[in-house]
């Protein structure tokens, strides 16, 4: 047995939820029900384990190019999520902060998100980052117009300290549920040096038997960030 390394941020796509549906006849959104129902269960596992940062994709930039039906039954269930979670967790030690762009979406969930992140920001123990509308490139170009915007030098340091993720430090694991071997614009530039665990579970099956598989594997990597040690 290797002695299990928890890695400070994990971060999570989380997909599979449509095809978790339709292998069961149902419709995709039942999928998502389901796989939102997931979200509690593994961020409080993960807490429990000792992980700092729990980085979950909820909704990229390219989603929206679903069918209307689907993207509004992602919406709906996005604000159900974060009024539970405001009138929960947030009294729970959790911390939960919203990455990606705000501006197509709905007041309502906007809103939504920034009770949530008011009534948690004194949590220290646990963040939960959900990313919602987001992109990794557009991440990067939002931080780049950041430091031209403020005059700054353009360096690898300034674009990391402008990135949603800049007070959670890099993702150590990148887990990807539903059996895809792609990152589908998840974390491009802080994921340089992200150890990948890509599992066929799809992600409403994603149980905590499956996050500790993942971390077991995570704990029997060998990181060396280019140079010849192990770190
Ligand atoms: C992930 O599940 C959830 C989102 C992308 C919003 P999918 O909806 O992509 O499920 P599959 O990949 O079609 O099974
Ligand atoms: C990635 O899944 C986005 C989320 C899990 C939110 P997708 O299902 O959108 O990714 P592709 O289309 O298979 O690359
Ligand atoms: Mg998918």
């Amino acid at each position: 047995m290797v002695e299990r390394k928890i890695p400070s941020h994990v971060a999570i796509i989380m997909d599979g939820n449509g095809r978790w549906a339709e292998r069961r006849g149902k419709e995709r959104s039942k999928g998502h029900i389901e796989g939102s129902k997931n979200v509690e269960k593994i961020a409080t596992h993960a807490f429990k384990l000792g992980v700092k940062t729990l980085t979950l994709y909820a909704f990229s930039s390219e989603n929206w190019s679903r069918p209307e039906k689907e993207v509004r039954e992602l919406m709906r269930l996005l604000k159900t999520y974060l009024v539970k979670f405001a009138k929960k967790f947030a009294k729970k030690d959790v911390r939960l902060v919203v990455s990606g762009s705000r501006e197509e979406l709905s007041k309502d969930l906007v809103d939504a998100i920034c009770e949530c992140e008011n009534l948690s920001k004194e949590n220290k123990d646990f963040t939960l980052n959900i990313a919602i509308n987001y992109g990794g490139r557009q991440e990067i170009v939002r931080a780049v117009n950041n430091l031209i915007k403020k005059g700054e030098e353009v360096t690898v340091d300034s674009i990391l300290d402008n990135l949603y993720t800049s007070p959670f430090g890099e993702p150590d694991l990148i887990i990807r549920t539903g059996g895809e071997y792609r990152i589908s614009n998840f974390l491009l530039f802080q994921g340089a040096y992200s150890e990948l665990y890509f599992t066929d579970v799809l992600w409403p099956d994603f149980n905590e038997t499956e996050l500790e598989k993942a971390l077991d594997d995570f704990s029997r990597r060998k990181r060396r960030f280019g140079g010849v040690k192990n770190v």
